[in-house]
């Protein structure tokens, strides 16, 4: 069962919509997932009370996908070690800055995601959040996989500053998601509505279908590139 932390100390860098896109992509195909909601903002907490106002319609956005949103500094080395073995996936949705919780949960992740918008700001953050992830490897003694992810990337134009961001990375061999998290309002309606992406109707919002096939394309790297790490997870002594 992966622990698979989303961090990036850029606040608005798109940690949470991805965090909750790929919890919803994940449960759909019929995985039990539970999210620690450690924004200190909660919006999963609050998308999950949305969802659970909706009664019996808004049980399908529940399937498969708990919430917990009681979580602190003090008590997210716990809550993870519980969630051992109670559901196949973890997802640690992160605060936006650097804190003692983002080093914990990083420190116990088996995966860490890196959503990054296509700015050389953004990407400055990044190689901090990277550092962090290195540093953490050190001091608990095993690798810890990590990737970008590109988010909010506009499906139709591939602009330049893009493409000199994640060559950089490349350069640098800094793992990047082939697959990329792309600006659609999808991603915010369900926010809006306590809804999950497959219940989106072209009423409430254009174009939901793409928005869920990019959603599934992108947890389908995940859990690809997470069986491709399987050797180098919690039980690996190696440093990164
Ligand atoms: N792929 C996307 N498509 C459309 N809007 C997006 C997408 N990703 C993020 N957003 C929007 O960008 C804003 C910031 O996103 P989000 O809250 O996910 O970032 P965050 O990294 O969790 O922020 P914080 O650091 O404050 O926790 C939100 O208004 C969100 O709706
Ligand atoms: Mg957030």
């Amino acid at each position: 069962m992966p622990i698979i932390s989303i961090a990036n100390s850029k606040g608005g860098a798109g940690k949470t919509t991805l965090c909750l896109v790929l919890a919803q992509a994940i449960a759909k195909a019929g995985k039990s997932v539970l999210i620690l909601d450690a924004d200190p903002n909660r919006p999963i907490k609050t998308w999950a009370a949305r969802a659970a106002d909706r009664g019996s319609e808004g049980a399908g956005a529940l399937d498969n996908l708990a919430v917990d949103g009681d979580v602190s500094e003090t008590n997210i080395v716990d809550k993870i070690d519980a969630a051992h073995g109670t559901h196949d996936f973890v997802l640690i949705d992160l605060e936006g800055t650097a804190s003692v919780a983002v080093s914990y949960a990083v420190g116990q992740s088996d995966f860490v995601l890196i959503p990054l918008q296509g700015s050389q700001l953004d990407a400055d953050q990044a190689a901090r959040v990277i550092g962090l992830i290195q540093q953490n490897a050190k001091a608990y003694r095993r690798q810890i996989p990590f990737s970008v992810v590109f988010t909010r990337v506009n499906p139709a134009i591939r602009p330049r500053d893009l493409a000199h961001i994640e060559q950089t990375l490349v350069d640098n061999q800094i793992p990047v998601f082939d697959t990329r998290l792309y600006e659609r309002a999808a991603f915010r309606t369900i926010f809006q509505v306590g809804m999950a992406l497959h219940e989106l109707t072209p009423d409430l919002v254009s174009k939901p279908d793409t928005a869920v096939e990019n959603a599934l394309a992108v947890a389908q790297e995940l859990i690809d590139r997470l069986s491709g790490s399987a050797q180098t997870g919690r039980e690996a002594k190696d440093v990164a």
